[in-house]
């Protein structure tokens, strides 16, 4: 009798807000809850918590609408067989409104996550604050960002956003170390499209204020803007796979063999004109283990590249200026797109590769207006505190700070090697030929050609490693194509790497 009472509840508490409902979920192209967590999780491996929790509130006849599970599903399961704790809101109950009973059951999860060292993964798909439940709405939305706090450095934390995502709930996923969007089906906004009629006179729609396109390539508040809810989840699963379970652990290494390391084609990467971009991805191609580059923020500042590779089997981070797209300069959006993903990196104990050909910061009024030097001060931040393995390859430009910022040795970079082909100087030859040969050049019969001698007399001078490598900056001048070899030495040399960083409560980046 008793068993057959848990049957049924537990048949209860699976069918969310009723058949129709689902039905519903699935004409807007979306999964339901427990299918998302079916496709996340190892088959078997979900294990429940808080499958009969119920909302308790009487407000607006609330109590006639009560359902097992209160709008989201809660539990551990495993994804390649790593352990993690997920919750799942289910938008066929009450619209996936979170109040009381629903953020306990996320702070209860979110809480063990934290105890026991396991990352935890939110599925998104709600309404927002449960307009019937009032403050307690509001106040199981500030528990969980306390708990998003409290966790942020100890776990990773991944967001999928798989439906609406609005007002202050946007600030839970905000919190996490990554969020991902499914194109055309979720949005996140602090405002949406009513509001922004009413106040400002724009009409936009949900999509075009904070779908997964806009949030990819405008705000870069998304790291990943994915095709459907399969691919939402296959990256959730792919990222994981670089990660370690908390930040007292290192990423698996996976097997390796070790083979011919040469990568002959790295010696015909960079053009013969200094000038002429090139695609950084690759050189990452030939340096990382094949098809292991799971790029971050693709499409936002594609100025500069960051992502996951693997090399010889252990997991890197990446951060690259990208020649092909504004010169690989450094400008507002790259500095905290490159910090953002250092400091996770350092956080979970992930080595740091840099590779670097960057002509300075972007000038100009927008730049300087919209704050490049502090947010240049974000990514300088970010490499001096990080105490990861952490090694830069000069592969061309290092110029004027933005030598200084991306990793050089001077903020502890491990280990800095430079190509033949690297220019290190305070600036390019023409720009400092014209302020430090002014006079010369005015006065001169030819001006024109006066300039051409003094730039080549500068060119020669400093665009190449040996000067910087004649004062220990640069640590070994190398061949393109031994490169990877090196770079498995290295980083394996450094595995052990201890540092301490002075006593204090904690640093203030400069936000
Ligand atoms: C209670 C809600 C709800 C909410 C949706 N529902 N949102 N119930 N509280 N916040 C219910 C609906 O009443 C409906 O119930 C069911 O969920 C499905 O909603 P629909 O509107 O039919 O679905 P759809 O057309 O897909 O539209 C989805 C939606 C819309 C865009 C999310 O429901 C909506 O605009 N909801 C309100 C969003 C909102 O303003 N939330 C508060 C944000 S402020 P029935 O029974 O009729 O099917 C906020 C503050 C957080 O969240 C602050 C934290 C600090």
């Amino acid at each position: 009798m008793n068993s057959k009472k848990l049957e049924e509840k537990l048949k209860e508490s699976k069918l969310g807000g009723g058949q129709n409902r689902i039905d519903a979920q699935h004409k807007k192209g979306k999964l339901t809850a427990r299918e998302r967590l079916e496709l996340l999780l190892d088959s078997n491996s979900f294990e429940e918590i808080g499958g009969f929790v119920t909302h308790r509130s009487t407000n607006f006849g609330l109590e006639k609408t009560k359902f097992l599970g209160d709008g989201v599903v809660t539990g551990y399961g495993t994804v390649n067989g790593r352990m993690v704790y997920v919750y799942s809101q289910d938008f066929t109950v009450l619209g996936g409104s979170l109040a009381e009973a629903h953020a306990e059951k996320i702070c209860k999860i979110m809480e063990l996550a934290m105890k026991n060292g396991v990352p935890i993964i939110g599925l998104n798909d709600s309404g927002g604050a449960r307009i019937q439940e009032g403050v307690v709405s509001l106040g199981g939305y500030a528990d969980i960002f306390y708990n998003n706090t409290k966790a942020s450095g100890v776990i990773p934390q991944l967001s999928a956003i798989m439906g609406p995502c609005a007002g202050g709930a946007v600030y839970s996923p905000a919190l996490t170390d990554f969020i991902f969007m499914t194109k055309n089906t979720s949005y996140m906004f602090v405002t949406g499209p009513n509001v922004v009629k009413t106040v400002t006179n724009e009409e936009v729609t949900a999509e075009e204020l904070g779908g997964a396109e806009t949030h990819m390539v405008k705000s870069g508040v998304t790291h990943f803007a994915c095709e459907n809810e399969l691919d939402t989840i296959e990256n959730l699963k792919t990222l994981l796979s670089y990660i370690p379970q908390n930040c007292e652990e290192i990423p698996k290494n996976l097997s390796y063999e070790f083979q011919d390391e040469k990568r002959p084609q790295l010696d015909l990467t960079i053009p013969e004109n200094p000038n002429q971009p090139y695609d950084v991805r690759e050189i990452i191609h030939q340096l990382t283990d094949a098809d292991s580059f799971f790029e971050v923020h693709k499409e936002f500042a594609e100025n500069i590249v960051v992502g996951f590779s693997r090399l010889a089997g252990r997991s890197i981070g990446i951060i690259a200026n990208q020649p092909a797209v504004l010169a690989g300069v450094l400008d507002v959006d790259a500095s905290v797109k490159g910090a953002r993903f250092v400091r996770f990196c350092d956080a979970f104990n992930i080595p740091l590769l840099v590779l670097e050909d960057v002509p300075g910061f972007l000038p100009g009024t927008d730049q300087e207006w919209n704050g490049i030097i502090t947010n240049g001060a974000k990514l300088l931040y970010a490499f001096c505190e990080a105490t990861v393995p952490r090694i830069t390859v000069i592969t061309r430009k290092a110029y004027g700070g933005a030598y200084d910022v991306m990793n050089s040795k001077h903020i502890g970079a491990d280990m800095n090697f430079a190509w033949p082909t690297a220019e290190i100087a305070v600036m390019g030859a023409k720009g400092a030929a014209e302020i430090i040969f002014k006079k010369e050049i005015l006065n001169s019969k030819n001006p024109e050609d006066k300039l051409k001698e003094k730039q080549d007399e500068y060119a020669a001078m400093f665009a190449n490693p040996y000067n910087a490598a004649s004062r220990g900056y640069v640590d070994e001048v190398i061949l393109p194509s031994e490169t990877r070899e090196k770079l498995i030495k290295a980083f394996k040399i450094s595995e052990n790497k201890k540092t301490t960083i002075p006593k204090k409560k904690h640093g203030n980046i400069p936000l």
